[in-house]
């Protein structure tokens, strides 16, 4: 049977039918998947459960992959993966309980924004026989566009900073039970410069790049007109009119888009229930990045 893609109806997201990831795919296969992905930005792909060298196979197809800052949960055999669960094996943590509850885009904080995000569902919560624990997201080239067009022009002009110890310290003062922040991550990941608006590297749309999560500081702007306007700007960007929930079914491989959408794990489960993902995270492309968004972003922040 041929592939075929079914828009959600939503803001953004799409179902991929016909394609088996539990096996190398083809040329014809990936171009499929590609334009989908790129059309919808975030991507469903049903099928059983398969092994973390074939999420590998299928996320290097897309480019090459993070080994993710958090650590924690990373297979040192296969440390493109992380785990992410509520899950635990004598008493210890399985995978991260609690990865992706802001509001933020992956891979922000590199200095080159980040591709994609493949996340592959083994276990899903449910109750009464429905899906718990969706994954939100929401549309950021819709966000831009539906700013009014003084503003979208002031913002064409602006660069902000994002930085990953943002997210981890916000995570342990909301109650999370993660180790502080190392010296070794910070000097890992330091604060990075990307443009308010990215020029998409892929399709070359503009897109609000911004998060709540992960987002410091408008360069330029005193601290008070910063935080007014990026506080605005998170509202905006988290507005429902942008929105498609991902409902997840056991198998499921979600593909998402790290330049033009943010994303949001929902939660609403509890230890009774047991959620199981593998993901990788693929990271961006330089020349492409430079190529459309020119002298601006893609630098550290000094
Ligand atoms: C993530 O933000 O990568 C995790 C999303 C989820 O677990 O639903």
């Amino acid at each position: 049977m041929k592939p075929t893609v079914t828009p959600s109806g939503a803001a953004l997201g799409a179902r991929v039918d016909n394609i088996d990831l539990s096996k190398p795919i083809t040329d014809e296969e990936f171009d499929f998947i590609e334009k989908a992905f790129h059309d919808n930005l975030v991507i469903a792909i049903s099928g059983k459960p398969y092994d973390d060298e074939s999420l590998i196979r299928f996320g290097k197809r897309l480019g090459e992959l993070e080994l993710n800052v958090a650590r924690t949960f990373r297979d040192d055999n296969l440390p493109q993966i992380n785990v992410l669960s509520n899950l635990t094996v004598d008493g210890k943590p399985l995978g991260s309980a609690d990865a992706g509850q802001m509001w933020h885009t992956d891979l922000c904080y590199n200095r080159i924004s980040g591709h994609a995000t493949v996340l592959h569902a083994h276990l899903v919560p449910t109750r009464d026989g429905q899906p718990l624990g969706d994954t939100a997201f929401r549309n950021m080239y819709q966000a831009y566009e539906a700013l009014a067009p003084e503003l979208r022009a002031r913002l064409d002009q602006l660069e902000a900073v994002h930085e990953f110890e943002q997210l981890w310290s916000a995570m342990i003062a909301r109650g999370s039970k993660r180790p502080p922040y190392t010296d070794e991550q910070r000097a890992e990941k330091p604060a990075v410069v990307h443009p308010v608006v990215l020029v998409h590297p892929w399709t070359g749309r503009k897109a609000l790049y911004v998060n709540r999560a992960l987002t410091k500081s408008i360069i330029g702007l005193s601290p008070s007109e910063s935080d007014e306007l990026l506080n605005f700007l998170f509202d905006h960007a988290e507005d429902p009119r942008f929105a498609y929930a991902h409902k997840w079914q056991v198998g499921d491989t979600l593909i998402w888009d790290n330049c033009a959408s943010i994303h949001l794990a929902t939660g609403g489960y509890d230890a009774s229930t047991p959620r199981l993902m593998h993901r990788v995270q693929v990271l961006g492309d330089e020349a492409l990045y430079r190529q459309h968004n020119k002298d601006r972003g893609g630098r550290y922040y000094v």
